[in-house]
Order: structure tokens, then sequence, then C-alpha cells
């Protein structure tokens, strides 16, 4: 057991060994990563992770989906690099672009904002691409334990250690205000990490490791994930149910949100409506950079499905109106 009073000086910048040591069993047993405790990084959450990963990689921009993670693109720029826009959803990037970058951000095991899940035949081309231009992949796994239907398809890292690099985070287990998460670098890799790591203090805080430790460890997460896989697919059903008859659903297979395309105005007067009703529901435009679509990205983690029902009648009344 750690001790419960912090450290006097600075922690082992590499996190908590008893929480490293968990986060490996999970990995292994749940995403197929096949990692030693030694090598897991606990970080601040996955932009804190792609941030120490950045420094460690050579010159180069990054290619990220368009649309896709906002604050990954935004992780980028801020650390000194261009972003290479790789229109979504759709084929992972190519041996051609991939030729121009230090490195690709990829979310295979559900693609934010669309929702599918990469297959197998683009994840065994991208990761072909990788090994030809020797630009890295940086895998964010950020919900795949909320698959609905099937256990989740291994991660990426599991099938080439040496070209990934793994994050996650308990952002969607416990809450994003945890700011905790896990790294999983290439071995090539994990030296300079350290170092960065090291030089800046930019590690996760050990009050919050003890916490998510604790949390772990009474089955708390665990308990969480089998509860909201089941509300999140009836959740899911249900805005694809209110909304596929305006426009395009992505019904998703897993996680917390539902994306629906539909034209301009159609997105402004939806939007309108719901924000009269009190409720904010991002645009899909938000998270496109140079490949602009209209739709509404419905977020439903964080409410009752009272609240839910009511933003989707509000929805449904500007779609209508
Ligand atoms: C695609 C994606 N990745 C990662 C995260 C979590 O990031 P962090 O761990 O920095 O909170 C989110 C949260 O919304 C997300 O949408």
């Amino acid at each position: 057991m750690a001790s419960s009073r912090p450290p006097a000086g600075y922690d082992d910048p590499r996190g908590l060994p008893e929480l490293r040591a968990l986060v490996a069993e999970r990995l292994a047993r749940l995403r197929g990563v096949d990692c030693d405790p030694d090598e897991v990084r606990i970080t601040a959450g996955t932009t804190a992770g792609l941030r120490h990963l950045l420094p460690a990689l050579p010159p180069g921009p990054v290619a990220v989906d368009d649309p896709g993670y906002r604050a990954a693109a935004a992780t980028v720029v801020l650390g000194g690099r261009g972003v290479v826009d790789v229109p979504a959803p759709g084929p992972p990037p190519s041996a051609d672009v991939l030729a121009r970058c230090a490195a690709a951000y990829l979310t295979p095991a559900h693609q934010h904002p669309f929702g599918p899940t990469m297959s197998g035949a683009d994840r065994l081309a991208v990761l072909a691409a990788s090994r030809s231009t020797g630009a890295l992949l940086v895998e964010d796994d950020y919900d795949s334990e909320f698959r609905y239907d099937v256990a989740p398809v291994p991660a990426l890292e599991s099938l080439d250690r040496d070209r990934v690099a793994y994050l996650g985070t308990a952002s969607k287990t416990v809450a994003p205000s945890m700011r905790l998460g896990w790294l999983v670098a290439p071995p090539a890799l994990v030296g300079e990490v350290d170092r960065i790591r090291r030089v800046t203090h930019d590690s996760a805080a050990w009050p919050v490791q003890r916490a998510f430790l604790a949390l772990l460890r009474d089955g708390y997460v665990d308990k969480v994930v089998r509860a909201a896989r089941r509300v999140y697919a009836e959740r899911a059903a249900r805005v694809t149910a209110a909304l596929a008859t305006h426009g395009r659903t992505h019904g998703p297979v897993a996680g917390m949100y539902a994306t629906v395309e539909l034209s301009a105005d159609a997105t402004r007067r939806a939007q309108e409506a719901a924000r009269r009703a009190g409720y904010d529901v991002p645009g899909l435009a938000d998270y496109c950079r140079s490949h602009v679509r209209h739709g509404l990205v419905v977020g439903f983690g964080g409410c009752t499905d009272e609240q839910l029902d009511a933003a989707l009648a509000a929805l449904v009344r500007g779609l209508e109106g």
C-alpha cells in the first residue's frame, strides 16, 4: 500500500508503481496491450500524454482527422507543429500523407466524432504506412470500454508496439475533471518521454493518482463501465430514432455521443431551439478544420434520460419548425 502522505519531493515522474501495475493489468486484459508496469506512464490525461510525445519526435506536422478531436489538434499546434487534415470518415492516412508527417493522431476504436471503428484492413494499411515512412501512430483510446454490443476490438498498439503510442484516459469512466490518463510509448521513445516529464515536472498529481487507484481497486470503474454501456446504448438508439428522419445519423457502436449530419440551416434551427430550452448542443462544424460539414454532435453522458428526451424534443421542434 502506498503511503497516505504526499511524498516530500517530486514523486516518481512515471507515476505510482501500484497504479502502473493495475493499469498494465487492465490494458492486457481489456485492450490486448501486452506491457510491463514499468512501461506505463501515468499522465494528467490524453492531451498531456500527447504533449509529452511531441518533443520526442523528429520535426514535421501531425496528421489529424478532420473533423476530429479538437484538443488534439490544438495540442499539436501549441507544440509548434502543423496539422495535416485527414478527411473523416474515410481511410486512415496513406503512406503518401505520412511521408510528410512526424506522426498521425488516430481514434481507431471509435472515430471522433463520426463513430466508426477502424476496419482490420485499414489497421494493417496504416501500420504498413507507418513502417515504411517512420511516422509514429498515436492511438487515442478514449472510450473503447463503452462498446455497446461486443467486447471492443483490441487496441491498434497490440499489433505493433514499435509503431504505436497508446493513450488512455479516466475522463470517460470517472470524469474529465479528474485529469488522469496513461501513456504506453514505443520502447525507442520512452527514454526521451521520461526526460521531458522529468525536466518539466509535468506528471500526474499524486492525490489524483491515489484517488484513481482506490476507484480501480474497489471495483468502482468496472461497475460504472458495466452499467453505463447499457444506458449509453439505449440513449444512442433514442437519439438515432429521434433524428433519423431529419438527417444522416451515424449510429454509434460505443461511447456517449451520437452524430447526425444536417444542412447548415437545419443545424442552426435545431441548435437555436435547443438553446431556448436550455441545452447547448455542439455543431459538427465546430469539429471541422478544412472539410466543413454540418450537423449535431449530441452528447448524452452527463445527463438524465429526461433531460435527453427534452433536448431531443427541442431539436426536433427546431428541425420541423
Ligand atoms: C476523442 C477524445 N479523446 C480524448 C478525450 C479525453 O481527453 P482527456 O483525457 O485529456 O480529458 C476526449 C474527451 O472528450 C475525446 O473526445
